[in-house]
């Protein structure tokens, strides 16, 4: 019988790929077999994240639920990986004593070694270096499973925003070889996959090797990954502002393929805030791009991060972050209170808001983009969306589900053998959290 693995992920899409990661290199190493079921696993597996607040106690706590498994079986192996790993492991070690393996989420590769090692050495054994882009050659094939997948295309981040650990949890920026990436790619198109979303902390700070010597920026490597037969959706998470370029500008007209819609985080409407927090870049330059890309393609949808209640943030700059969010129209946003990051330049920044109007400015943040979310949601009722069918509806066995270019899930009647296709859906009914329609052509059949 072959062995069980279990993961929890926290965190991010970065997160998420890497846990499918580690249970692909794992299932060809150790013929490990994903399980849901803790208690029937013989590794056990945290792939942590440190963004916000409260990330180390609930890996601690996590920890300490998974404790009796190895008092029980002490064969069952106990593995921390990701951001939180990467920043505390030596504090992993000292209040989990009864880990076995600390990796970081550049060692993931390494995992098999350092497994094996713990089972025979019976003592911790922790990988939370940086070596630059070997983690991904040292991969298994790709799986595809449906016909969306994620390829990280980049690692890390270099822009030290003053609130932000990923510099240090994930290390600096370093991009793969376009090569790599163009091969993962053909592959998982190979297997049935139409969408992809090419992962990074700032995918347009890519700059990826070339086998003639050259450089390829990330405008370029989206014309590659457009011309691969199969590939026609693409979307990518995340991008910077200030590297958002002339040449991926100029790519909204070039590249059909490319989504017309974009999430652009900018934290904050106001440019004192942005200055506080390191960003480079003011709103006149933000909206200056947006409206551009608008120009290029009428139909672009926008959604962006936000960081309210940042050190010293007045009731003014908030007005402004409020302004930006009604000037551009948003239609979704990841919004958080701001969290004090230890070994973060803005941990140290002294904070006289008091919590209570910081709660008050979130929800009033997240009233406003939920409106607009609610009424860009009404106005779609009535067109024609292109949606990509991903399978059977979950709710309802006899309708089929799948996403539209501004990535809402529309649900409708029709055969789940369309699954991996795109069709033509006419939007009847918007629903808080999706939508209803009726197809009116088949696409590919
Ligand atoms: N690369 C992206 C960018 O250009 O901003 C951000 C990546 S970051 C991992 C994801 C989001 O987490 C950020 O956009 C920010 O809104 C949020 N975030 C990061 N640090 C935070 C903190 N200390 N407190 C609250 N939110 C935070
Ligand atoms: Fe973090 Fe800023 Fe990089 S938010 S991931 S340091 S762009």
């Amino acid at each position: 019988m072959s062995k069980k693995l279990f993961i929890r992920t926290y965190g991010c899409q970065m997160n998420d790929y890497d846990s499918e990661k580690m249970a692909d290199i794992l299932a060809a190493s150790h013929n490990l077999e994903l399980t849901d079921i803790e208690a029937e696993a013989d590794v056990l597996l945290l792939n942590t994240c440190s963004i916000r607040e409260k990330a180390q106690e609930r890996v601690f706590h996590q920890l300490g639920r998974w404790r009796p498994f190895k008092e029980r079986n002490e064969e069952v192996l106990i593995a921390v990986g990701g951001c939180v790993a990467s920043q505390e492991g030596k504090v992993i070690r000292q209040r989990a004593p009864y880990v076995d393996v600390v990796f970081g989420p550049q060692t993931l590769h390494r995992l098999p070694k350092m497994l094996d090692e713990a089972k025979t050495k019976k003592k911790l054994v922790m990988d939370i270096s940086f070596p630059e882009i070997e983690k991904f050659d040292n991969l298994p094939e790709p799986r595809a499973e449906g016909p969306k997948a994620f390829v990280s295309v980049m690692e890390g981040c270099s822009k030290y925003c003053t609130f932000c650990v990923v510099p240090y949890t994930r290390g600096e920026e370093v991009s793969r070889p376009v090569d790599d990436v163009l091969a993962e790619i053909s592959s998982l198109a190979s297997q049935g996959v139409r969408e992809v979303n090419l992962l990074g902390q700032n995918v347009n700070a890519y700059a990826g090797d070339m086998v003639d010597g050259d450089t390829a920026d990330f405008a370029l490597l989206l014309h590659y990954v457009a011309a691969i037969e199969g590939i026609d959706r693409i979307r990518y998470t995340t991008s910077h502002p200030k590297e958002f370029s002339e040449s991926l500008i100029q790519a909204y007209e070039d590249i059909p393929e490319l989504v017309d819609h974009l999430h652009l985080p900018v934290q904050s409407g106001s440019n004192t805030v942005l200055a506080r927090m390191k960003r480079g870049h003011e709103i006149a330059e933000y909206t200056d791009k947006l409206a551009r890309l608008k120009k290029i393609r009428p139909n672009m949808s926008f959604s962006s991060d936000f960081i309210i209640g940042f050190p010293q943030e007045t009731d003014d700059e908030f007005e402004q972050t409020m302004q930006l969010i009604e000037q551009v129209g948003f239609d979704h946003s990841f919004s958080f209170i701001f969290s004090a990051r230890p070994g973060t330049p803005a941990a140290d920044m002294s904070d006289d808001v008091d919590i209570a109007v910081k709660k008050q400015r979130l929800e009033r943040l997240q009233a406003l983009v939920n409106k607009q979310t609610e009424d860009l949601s009404e106005l779609m009722v009535g067109t024609v969306q292109r949606v990509l069918v991903e399978g059977e509806s979950k709710k309802n066995s006899l309708q089929i589900t799948g996403r539209t270019e501004n990535n809402r899930v529309v649900n409708f009647a029709g055969p789940s053998r369309l699954g991996g296709q795109f069709v033509d859906v006419l939007i009847t009914e918007a629903l808080r959290n999706s939508l209803r329609g009726r197809m009116v052509k088949r696409g590919e059949e």
